[in-house]
């Protein structure tokens, strides 16, 4: 848990002094109230400053947090992300009260496809097994032989011993993944609104402009951008290579929070150039945590069969993934 004045430094990178001082008291009450709960708040690399450096105790890309959720002992768990991620912490600890402070904290990849979507697939492509990315809903992950996320996605896909491997829903991670392996890869339409938005020309830009910029990529965007790019990965795997790198001017091809969170981490560093923001993310405030803790909402509720099926997608990839 970082003190009080870690906080403020923290926040200090990206917020107005005033600002800060503004957040505060709020920050501290959320403290108090989830002690009272015995509540562990888990907080994407997504979330803004104050929500990630303030109140979540533990943070970190979707594949950390969904191993957190299954090996938690606090009594409450209150998912600082989007709804499909409460939901995969559902999954993994069903005994337990799951919140997300916002219920409309979707993902256009999440809404890219249904379980019947899923069903159909299955029976055009008989034998051949399902991937999905965590980004779907618990209905879908429970028509699904194993889940990815975009840390272990090629792992994954490799420890499938067909040749031919359907993965959902997001088309770009698919083809970034294609790149990477022989077996042939059935996909899907779906993609992130946020990443979509980045081309190849982008990044030329600001190659000219900052010459020597280290370009950074997350691999939901196009095959163009992550072949353009210096590196590629999940959000924890870009803040693990720009720890261990020397780069010193980055381009940080994702969502607009994680330059704002790397940068308190990482005074010493310039992050260039413009950023994307998740519409979705950014509906989880201080605010709407506070009253999450103090009046128990909104709790995430899922069908037993779901929670069973859905449950042993997502256990497959925690087991590969983290294999002793
Ligand atoms: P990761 O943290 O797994 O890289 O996920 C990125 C993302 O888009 C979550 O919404
Ligand atoms: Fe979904 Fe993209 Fe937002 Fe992540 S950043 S929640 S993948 S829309």
């Amino acid at each position: 848990m970082k003190t009080l004045d870690e906080i403020t430094r923290a926040l200090k990178s990206t917020y107005m002094d005033h600002e800060v001082e503004e957040k505060l008291p709020l920050i501290q009450e959320i403290q108090k109230l989830k002690k009272e709960k015995n509540a562990v708040l888990l907080g994407h690399n997504y979330m803004t400053p104050d929500v990630f450096h303030g109140v979540s105790d533990i943070t970190g890309d979707s594949l950390y947090l969904s191993k957190v959720a299954a090996d938690t002992t606090a009594e409450i768990i209150l998912f600082n992300g989007v709804h499909f991620m409460a939901e995969t912490a559902k999954l993994m600890s069903p005994q337990k009260k799951v919140l997300i402070a916002d219920l409309k904290a979707g993902c256009s990849l999440a809404e890219s496809i249904t379980r019947q979507d899923v069903v159909d697939l299955k029976k055009k492509y008989p034998g051949v097994p399902v991937v999905t990315y965590v980004n779907c809903t618990a209905d879908v992950k429970a028509e699904t032989d194993i889940c990815c996320t975009s840390a272990n996605a090629l792992q994954v896909v490799e420890s499938l011993e067909s040749d031919t491997v359907i993965f959902l829903p997001d088309q770009y991670l698919a083809a970034n993944v294609q790149n990477l392996t022989k077996k042939k890869i059935i996909t899907h339409p779906g993609s992130c609104m946020v990443h979509e938005m980045y081309s190849a020309e982008d990044i030329e830009l600001t190659r000219r402009q900052f010459p020597g910029v280290t370009v950074i990529s997350h691999p939901e965007c196009k095959t163009e951008v992550v072949d353009h790019s210096d590196y590629s990965g999940s959000t924890s795997q870009m803040s693990e290579f720009i720890r261990k790198s020397g780069a010193e001017n980055i381009f940080l091809i994702t969502e607009c929070s994680m330059g704002d969170n790397l940068r308190s981490e990482f005074p010493e560093k310039h992050f260039v150039s413009t950023c994307q923001v998740c519409p979705h993310m950014k509906r989880i405030t201080l605010e709407k945590i506070r009253d999450a803790l103090l009046f128990d909402q909104f709790e995430i509720h899922l069908d037993p069969e779901v929670i069973e099926k859905g449950r042993m997608s997502v256990q497959r990839m925690l087991d590969l993934s983290f294999k002793k």
